[in-house]
């Protein structure tokens, strides 16, 4: 596969100098990162390193305590995620963030539910499309109405990664995506990634599998214990270099 250079195209996400301290402790300490429209960027690191404190900050969870996030060229502090996700940015939490108690169509229009004349949930509509979404990306659940806490850890993850790629519209952040994962739906997985690249969309993908890193990734940047070791191009880097970087043993 070829990979795009992206000399000269403005970057559809900017960090500059993000800083992040929860009382005492340093989880983010000065990271800056460009993320262009069509790239893939691993952020690796070991337990604790502050890979997913970074993702929550650029989807709004986490305010940072200092730095600046530029979203196509323009300046954002989102207050809270769901006002990054009305700016084109899905974020796939390693937490999950499904609501338990409700169907997969309800969680895949939760705050965006359709609605018919007189304020009526369009119940028939939102479970079609939710159908149509859950084939197409051949996310294997009984149904679009099964309640999510009735699913299996893979299958949740299967929604919650559906449910991000049918709006993510600028950004996508996937925060180990496939930890719960079988070899057959991390392969899916994989290859809807590369659909959303495909889809010209900037995606930010955290994962402790580098193999999985060097299959997807056009560059990968290095966190360890919320400093910013590095970003190389994946292309121009080997495993032992990563290694060693995420380590700090050389
Ligand atoms: N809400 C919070 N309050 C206090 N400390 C936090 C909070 N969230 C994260 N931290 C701390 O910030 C640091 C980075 O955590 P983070 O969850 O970003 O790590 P990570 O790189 O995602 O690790 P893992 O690979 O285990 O998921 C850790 O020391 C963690 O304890
Ligand atoms: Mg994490």
């Amino acid at each position: 596969m070829t990979k795009k250079t992206h000399a000269g195209s403005n970057p559809v996400l900017e960090l500059k100098n993000i800083h992040k301290a929860f009382g005492g402790i340093v989880a983010i300490d000065d990271f800056s990162l460009d993320l262009h429209a069509g790239e893939i960027v691993a952020l690796v690191g070991d337990n604790g390193a502050g890979k997913s404190t970074l993702i929550k900050i650029i989807s709004g969870v986490h305010a940072p305590t200092a730095g600046s996030i530029t979203l196509d060229g323009q300046a954002v502090s989102f207050s809270d995620a769901s006002k990054a996700r009305s700016s084109g940015i899905e974020v796939v939490y390693q937490d999950l963030a499904l609501a338990d108690q409700q169907s997969v169509y309800m969680n895949m229009f939760l705050g965006r539910e359709k609605l018919k004349a007189f304020g009526m949930l369009d119940r028939r509509s939102m479970i079609e499309e939710t159908q149509q979404l859950v084939d197409e990306l051949d996310v294997r659940i009984p149904s679009a109405g099964a309640i999510i806490r009735d699913l299996s850890g893979g299958q949740r993850q299967g929604v919650a990664i559906a449910r991000a790629t049918h709006w993510a519209k600028k950004l996508i952040l996937l925060d180990e995506p496939t930890a719960a994962l079988g070899v057959a739906e991390t392969a899916k997985v994989e290859k809807n990634v590369h659909a959303l690249k495909e889809r010209n969309l900037a995606i930010l993908i955290i994962s402790h599998s580098l193999d999985q890193v060097f299959r997807l990734s056009d560059r990968i940047c290095v966190l360890r214990r919320g400093q910013q070791i590095g970003v190389r191009e994946t292309a121009k880097t080997d495993k032992n270099e990563i290694v060693s970087m995420i380590t700090g043993v050389h």
